[in-house]
């Protein structure tokens, strides 16, 4: 007999079908024994008379297989909370594929007021809660739409590699010893940014991909140590190409898998980075003009400034990266005035949280060198970091540009929650830790002698 869901099975009273699934949770009523059972497509609730072997054990969380009758519920007994309220099964077999331990902690509520740290020891349970498999059903709804959506506009999905060079890109990379060139390390990506311009001088146009990002930053709130990011580049385009592009996605994104969400505008306003900064003192203003949880106000930010001041020595950093395109009538400001130039640059907001980031991109080698030299980047230095790509430019680079946006942060912001694991399958603590398998851990001697390293321990 073949497996039915359980939200299939609630169409089919008066069938005999075969469910399989968790205990939800039992109640003992004199003869029978009246058990929710759960799978990924929905509850319902069988009713399994004691005389059959084994039911009296039964405890929540145990994984079932139950031969039964689906029923029509008497209509005093119909129960509207949930989908298959209508209807229960009346058992003819129960088999115990796994008995399970007492969870350490209830799987039916929000989860909120449990120690986070239990959660993600128990994640594989935590996951079981209906808050989590909504997120993250919602999470493949999204990235779905996205391939799909960008699919249709010719964009190819590309992979780049994991294992990459160190580059100075903003925030401190994770490190990876090489065995094979003891001293040597490869870095795991701050996000593809290189990696997307060289398939623009390879000829690919249009690219796009669902990339897991690694920076070594201090935890927050809409921060993790590895991140996903939609990311997307272009050739042959202007800054309104990519800003439209995004928001057709988005509308769409949101149209389907969050029906119950309102874009409070649309097309999203184009706000000039100087005038939020001087109308509400922060790059990424909450726009919202009502306090409904179901109002989304989107916003592009342009014109951010190309540099700034560094904070910890002296000289100019860029505000995005280096790659970002200075607006061309701001190019004689380069040497002069760097404090003043603009760039293509522009930052998609959503209800006060930055979700995306994107730039056109220099592709001129002498405006690269010139960006560059403005940063204080030594000759050497530049060859070192950025060699590989400048030699690429020489070889015919389309105009390109492009964005990314942390799929993360605009889930969770979707979602209503505070917080960006709640959206992540096994995220990590605040404090970078993965509780469930215990990472960050030691490795062996032997595995340390074989990359020749060695550790020392604080003085
Ligand atoms: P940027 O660094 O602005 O741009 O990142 C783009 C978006 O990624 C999200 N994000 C994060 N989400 C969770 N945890 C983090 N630690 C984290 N850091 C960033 C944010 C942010 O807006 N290569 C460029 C994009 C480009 O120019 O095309 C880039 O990575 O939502």
């Amino acid at each position: 007999m073949k497996r039915t869901l359980i939200a299939e099975a609630a169409e089919s009273a008066g069938q005999q079908v075969k469910i399989n699934g968790w205990v939800n949770g039992c109640r003992d009523h004199g003869g029978v024994i009246f058990m929710d059972i759960r799978d990924r497509s929905g509850i319902i609730q069988v009713v399994c008379p004691k005389k059959l072997p084994q039911v009296e054990l039964i405890r929540p969380e145990w994984v079932l297989e139950v031969v039964g009758q689906v029923n029509k519920r008497p209509e005093n007994m119909v129960n509207d909370k949930i989908d298959t309220g209508q209807v229960e099964i009346k058992a003819e077999s129960v088999t115990v594929l796994s008995a399970a331990e007492t969870p350490p902690f209830d799987l039916k509520e929000e989860g909120y007021e449990i120690n986070e740290e239990i959660r993600l020891r128990y994640r594989y349970l935590d996951l079981r809660r209906p808050r989590l498999q909504r997120n993250l059903t919602r999470r493949h709804q999204v990235f779905n739409l996205a391939r799909q959506f960008l699919s249709q506009e010719g964009f190819r999905e590309v992979d780049t590699p994991i294992l990459a060079r160190s580059t100075p890109e903003g925030a401190r990379d994770f490190v990876v010893p090489s065995r094979s060139y003891p001293g040597s390390f490869y870095a795991l990506p701050q996000s593809p940014q290189q990696y997307k311009q060289m398939l623009m001088v390879g000829g690919l146009e249009r690219y796009f991909q669902i990339a897991r990002c690694f920076r070594d930053e201090d935890f927050r709130a809409d921060r993790q140590a590895e991140f996903t990011q939609l990311d997307i580049e272009m050739s042959f385009i202007e800054q309104e190409d990519i800003l439209s592009l995004i928001e057709n996605l988005f509308r769409q994104i949101v149209e389907q898998v969050f029906p119950e969400k309102r874009i409070q505008q649309f097309p999203f306003p184009r706000l000039f980075y100087d005038d939020v900064m001087q109308k509400y003192q922060s790059d990424r203003p909450d726009l919202r003009t009502s306090s409904d949880p179901n109002e989304l106000a989107f916003a592009f930010v342009i014109d951010f400034p190309m540099f700034e001041q560094q904070t910890e020595r002296k000289g100019w950093a860029p505000v995005h990266h280096p790659f970002t395109r200075p607006q061309t009538e701001d190019i004689d400001l380069l040497k002069k005035d760097p404090g003043k130039v603009k760039a293509f640059q522009y930052d998609l907001v959503l209800n006060g949280s930055e979700v995306g980031g994107g730039s056109l991109r220099t592709y001129r080698p002498e405006m690269l060198q010139a960006v560059f030299e403005v940063l204080g980047h030594k000759e050497q230095e530049i060859k070192d970091n950025f060699g590989h790509l400048l030699e690429a430019f020489q070889y015919g680079v389309p105009p390109h540009g492009g964005i990314a946006v942390g799929l993360d942060r605009f889930l969770a912001m979707v979602l209503n929650e505070k917080n960006i694991r709640e959206v992540i399958p096994f995220p990590k603590t605040e404090a970078g830790r993965e509780l469930m398998t215990g990472a960050p851990a030691p490795i062996t001697d032997d595995q340390m002698r074989e990359i020749k390293l060695e550790f020392q321990k604080d003085q």
